[in-house]
């Protein structure tokens, strides 16, 4: 009990909700039927069939951001304040992987890769799935200020339903920045994205 308070004591208020409906949600998909709001992430059995880069642990976007409603800036800490919107660190997974540590033996596996990652301080590699070319820039705060906190699928598409993030949109396309800045009215220069 000492300890389980003690790991509870670290949580945060999100790790906290989303770790008691673990035992719910996951454990009793199969049997009640799901309300309309609530996604269950699909078991997935084939991985070789998703698109996107293949990554070096099985991070499931359609669990966390899907399923257990975790908010993207929970882990893209700051998209709203700096160009960058940031990776989560091993820090902020093992928030909850301390403590989850899957319900079948698929997740499972790819958990114990996550915790291994922190027993060893070895950051986990991810694949980008976009990037530009060093002469464009692309600020997400400004973005974000703009068009809204939940602005991320009109690039990025639905990644709340992505089991492996995938390019949608041509998003690192210039032809797409260009677009939304006539229909906007935003700076056109050349200036304004090239270094
Ligand atoms: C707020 C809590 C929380 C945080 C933070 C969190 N996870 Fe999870 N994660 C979960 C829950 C809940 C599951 C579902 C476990 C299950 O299957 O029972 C899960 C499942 C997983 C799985 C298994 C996916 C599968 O195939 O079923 C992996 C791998 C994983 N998480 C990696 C990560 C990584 C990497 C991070 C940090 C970038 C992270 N998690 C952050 C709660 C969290
Ligand atoms: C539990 C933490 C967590 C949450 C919540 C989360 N992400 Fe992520 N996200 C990651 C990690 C880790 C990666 C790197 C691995 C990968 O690409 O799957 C990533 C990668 C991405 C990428 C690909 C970046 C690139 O170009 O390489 C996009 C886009 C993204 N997330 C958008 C979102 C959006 C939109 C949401 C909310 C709907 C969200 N994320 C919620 C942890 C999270
Ligand atoms: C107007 C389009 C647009 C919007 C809106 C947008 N992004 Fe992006 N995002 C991009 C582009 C373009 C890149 C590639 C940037 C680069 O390579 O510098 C990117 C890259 C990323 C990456 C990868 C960064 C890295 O360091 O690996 C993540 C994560 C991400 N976006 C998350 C989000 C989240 C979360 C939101 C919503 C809060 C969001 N984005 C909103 C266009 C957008
Ligand atoms: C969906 C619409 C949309 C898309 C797509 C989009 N932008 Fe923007 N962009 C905006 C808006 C709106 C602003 C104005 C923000 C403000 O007023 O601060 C903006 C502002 C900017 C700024 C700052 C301009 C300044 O005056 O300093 C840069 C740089 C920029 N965008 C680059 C890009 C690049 C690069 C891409 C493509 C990878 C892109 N944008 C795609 C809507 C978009
Ligand atoms: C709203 C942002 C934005 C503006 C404004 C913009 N660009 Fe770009 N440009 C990009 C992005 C992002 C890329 C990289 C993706 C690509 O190659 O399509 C790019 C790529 C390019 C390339 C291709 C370079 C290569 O590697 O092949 C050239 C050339 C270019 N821009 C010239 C211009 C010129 C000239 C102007 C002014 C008339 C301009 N751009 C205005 C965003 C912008």
């Amino acid at each position: 009990m000492r300890t389980m308070a003690l790991v509870v004591g670290g949580l945060s208020a999100t790790a906290l909700a989303v770790l008691l409906a673990v035992g719910g949600a996951r454990g009793q998909a199969q049997h009640t039927k799901t309300a309309a709001d609530s996604v269950t992430a699909p078991a997935i059995s084939d991985t070789g069939a998703l698109k996107g880069p293949r990554q070096p642990i099985f991070f499931r976007h359609d669990i966390h951001a899907g399923q257990f409603k975790m908010q993207c800036q929970y882990c893209h800490y700051s998209v709203a304040v700096s160009p960058e919107p940031g990776i989560p660190s091993m820090q902020t997974c093992m928030g909850c992987h301390l403590v989850v540590s899957g319900s079948d033996s698929a997740a499972k596996t790819e958990i114990k890769k996550v915790r291994q990652a922190w027993t060893d301080k070895k950051p986990v590699e991810w694949v980008r799935v976009h990037y530009l070319p060093r002469h464009a820039h692309f600020p997400h705060q400004r973005h974000i200020k703009a068009l809204g906190p939940n602005a991320c699928t009109t690039c990025h598409g639905d990644v709340s339903r992505m089991p492996q993030v995938f390019k949608v949109n041509n998003v690192d396309n210039m032809g797409f920045c260009i677009t939304c800045h006539v229909e906007r009215k935003v700076a056109r220069d050349c200036s304004v994205c090239h270094y």
